[in-house]
C-alpha cells in the first residue's frame, strides 16, 4: 500500500513543534506494518545545507495560484530509507521561519495546488494521501471536488490529521477568486463564517478524520475545545478517529542519549548523577534530596502557563527547584526570567530552544509539569516518562490519555494529575506529588509504574495501517 504523507514541518529537516517529530517517526513505524510512506513536504530555505545538497531534481513544472502561473521544482532525497519529496520555491520558501509571513495564505495555497499537480511524477502513485494540519487542508478539497472526474485523482483517497485546531488557516473570502482555483459551486465547503478557512475544507471534504488522542477526539466535538467547529465535527464522528501519538524510543533514549551527562535505565542512583551536574551547570545548590520540578515548553496560554504564574510565589515558598526552559510569549518569559532574579537558589530559567539541554534536563529532573489547557496529544509528557520523570498534568487531550493519577491505594498510576483547569488544584496537586517524592516506599512504587509505561509507535501505527486498509475497501 502506497501512502503519501504532507506536512508543514518534519524531523530532522525542519521544526517548529510536535508536529514535527510525529511525521519524522510515525513513518518508519508505519513501514515495519507494511505501509510504503513517502513524505512530502515545502522547500523552506531554513532546511540545513547538508541535506539541500543531497536533493535530486525530478521536475519542474508551472502552478496556477489563482490568475499566477508560479515555478514549482519537484525534489528529492532517500534518508533512512524513506522517500522524502520537497515543494521548491524561492519566492514562496526562501525566507526565515516557517509561518507567520503576511502572505502564509498564499504561500500554502500554492503549497496545496503544487503538491495535487506534482502528484503524477512520484515514484509511485500514492492510494491513500495523508495530509496533516491546516497547512495542507485544501488538497482533500481539490481531490474531491476539481479533481474527482480526472482518472489519476478519481481513486485517491484522503485522511486528515488535526495535531492542534486552534490554527486553521482563516483568510478573507477574497482569496476564493484571487489564490485558489476552485469552480463557485465549491465555496461552501471551503467557507466558514464568510471566511476561507483551510482547516475546514478538509474537516468538509476528507474520507477520514484523525486526530491525535482519544480524548481531544471527544473534547473537540464540544464548544469549549471546538474552536467553532464542533458543529462540523460533531457530523463527521463516524469518520473521526482518536489515535494517540507515539514517541521515537530510538531517538529519546536515555541508555544511549549522547547529550545527557550519564545514561541510564531503571536506576534512580544514575539517574541523580544528572540532577547533581546540571544543578552545577544551571547554577543551582548541589541538592540531592529538594524535587527537581522541570518546565520544557513554548511559553504559551494553551499550555496552561497563566495558572503557573498566578500562584508563582506560593509555589516558590514550597522547598523546591524549577527549571525552566523555552521560548514564547513576552509576559510568561518576563515572569518566569524574574523568578530566576528573585530566587536564584530555587529557580533556573533558559529563554532559548536547546535540544542537548532539554535532555539533561528530563534526565535530571524528578518531576515534569505540564498543566495545559488543552493538548491535543503533548510530547513532553512522554518524553518525561522515557527519562523517568513523573508527570504532573492537567486531564485534557493527550494528557488524560497517557498519564495515570498514581494512588496510594492500589498503587497503581503513572504520575499525577489535576482535572479543573485551576491553579490551586495544580498547586495541591504539586504539593501531593512532593508529598509522595519524600515518601520513599511511594515514589519506588510509581518509579517501577513509570518504567512499565510504553508510548511508542507501535500500537498507534497498526491503527493508522487499519484504517487506510479501510477506506481503501470502503
Ligand atoms: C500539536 C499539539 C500537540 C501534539 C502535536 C503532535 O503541537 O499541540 O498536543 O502533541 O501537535 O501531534
Amino acid at each position: 500500500m502506497n501512502v503519501l504523507f504532507i506536512a508543514s514541518e518534519c524531523t530532522p529537516f525542519i521544526k517548529t513543534g510536535g508536529l514535527a517529530d510525529v511525521i519524522g517517526s510515525l513513518p518508519s513505524s508505519l513501514k515495519k506494518t507494511g505501509v510504503n510512506v513517502s513524505i512530502m513536504l515545502p522547500n523552506y530555505s531554513d532546511i540545513p545545507e547538508e541535506y539541500k545538497e543531497r536533493m535530486t531534481l525530478v521536475k519542474t513544472l508551472t502552478v496556477h495560484v489563482g490568475w499566477r502561473k508560479q515555478y514549482c521544482g519537484l525534489m528529492k532525497i532517500v534518508h533512512q530509507d524513506m522517500t522524502y519529496y520537497f515543494i521548491d520555491n524561492e519566492y514562496y520558501f526562501k525566507r526565515k521561519g516557517l509561518y507567520g509571513h503576511y502572505d502564509d495564505g498564499e504561500r500554502f495555497a500554492f503549497f496545496n495546488h503544487a503538491v495535487i499537480d506534482v502528484l503524477p511524477y512520484l515514484d509511485e502513485k500514492p492510494q491513500v494521501i495523508h495530509c496533516h494540519d491546516w497547512q495542507t487542508g485544501l488538497i482533500p478539497a481539490y481531490i474531491k471536488t476539481m479533481y474527482t472526474y480526472q482518472p489519476f485523482y478519481r481513486d485517491i483517497k484522503t485522511v486528515f490529521t488535526i495535531h492542534n485546531l486552534m490554527y486553521q488557516g482563516i483568510y478573507p473570502a477574497t482569496i476564493f477568486q484571487d489564490l485558489l482555483n476552485f469552480s463557485d459551486e465549491h465555496y461552501f465547503g471551503i467557507e466558514f463564517n464568510g471566511c476561507i478557512n483551510f482547516m475546514k475544507a478538509a474537516l468538509f471534504h476528507a474520507d477520514i478524520l484523525t486526530t491525535v488522542s482519544e480524548t481531544y477526539s471527544k473534547e473537540i466535538q464540544y464548544p469549549y475545545f471546538g474552536e467553532n467547529l464542533d458543529n462540523i465535527l460533531g457530523h463527521r464522528k463516524e469518520d473521526l478517529h482518536g489515535i494517540v501519538n507515539g514517541l521515537d524510543y530510538d531517538e529519546y533514549n536515555p541508555q544511549t542519549d549522547p547529550y545527557i551527562f550519564k545514561n541510564f535505565k531503571h536506576s534512580p542512583i544514575e539517574k541523580l548523577v544528572n540532577k547533581l551536574l546540571l544543578q552545577e551547570e544551571l547554577g543551582l545548590p548541589k541538592a540531592e534530596d529538594i524535587p527537581m520540578i522541570a518546565i520544557v515548553s513554548r511559553f504559551v496560554e494553551q499550555k496552561g502557563f497563566p495558572l503557573i504564574t498566578h500562584v508563582l510565589e506560593e509555589l516558590l515558598s514550597l522547598d523546591i527547584q524549577l527549571v525552566i526552559l523555552g521560548t514564547g510569549d513576552a509576559e510568561f518569559e518576563h515572569a518566569f526570567k524574574d523568578a530566576a532574579y528573585r530566587y536564584p537558589e530555587k529557580v533556573s530559567t533558559r529563554v532559548t530552544f536547546s535540544e542537548p539541554l532539554a535532555r539533561k534536563i528530563y534526565a535530571a529532573s524528578d518531576l515534569f509539569l505540564m498543566p495545559s489547557r488543552f493538548e491535543p496529544c503533548g510530547i513532553g509528557q512522554l518524553i518525561a516518562l522515557r527519562y523517568e520523570s513523573v508527570p504532573i498534568v492537567r486531564e485534557t487531550g493527550g494528557l488524560k490519555d497517557t498519564i495515570v493519577p498514581y494512588d496510594e491505594f492500589t498503587s497503581s498510576g503513572n504520575g499525577f494529575s489535576f482535572t479543573h483547569y485551576n491553579a490551586h488544584d495544580m498547586l495541591y496537586t504539586i504539593k501531593r506529588a512532593i508529598e509522595f517524592y519524600h515518601d520513599k516506599d511511594h515514589w519506588f512504587t510509581l518509579l517501577e509504574n513509570v518504567y512499565q509505561a510504553n508510548y511508542s509507535w507501535e500500537h498507534s501505527a497498526k491503527r493508522y495501517t487499519d484504517l487506510y486498509m479501510k477506506t481503501l475497501k470502503g
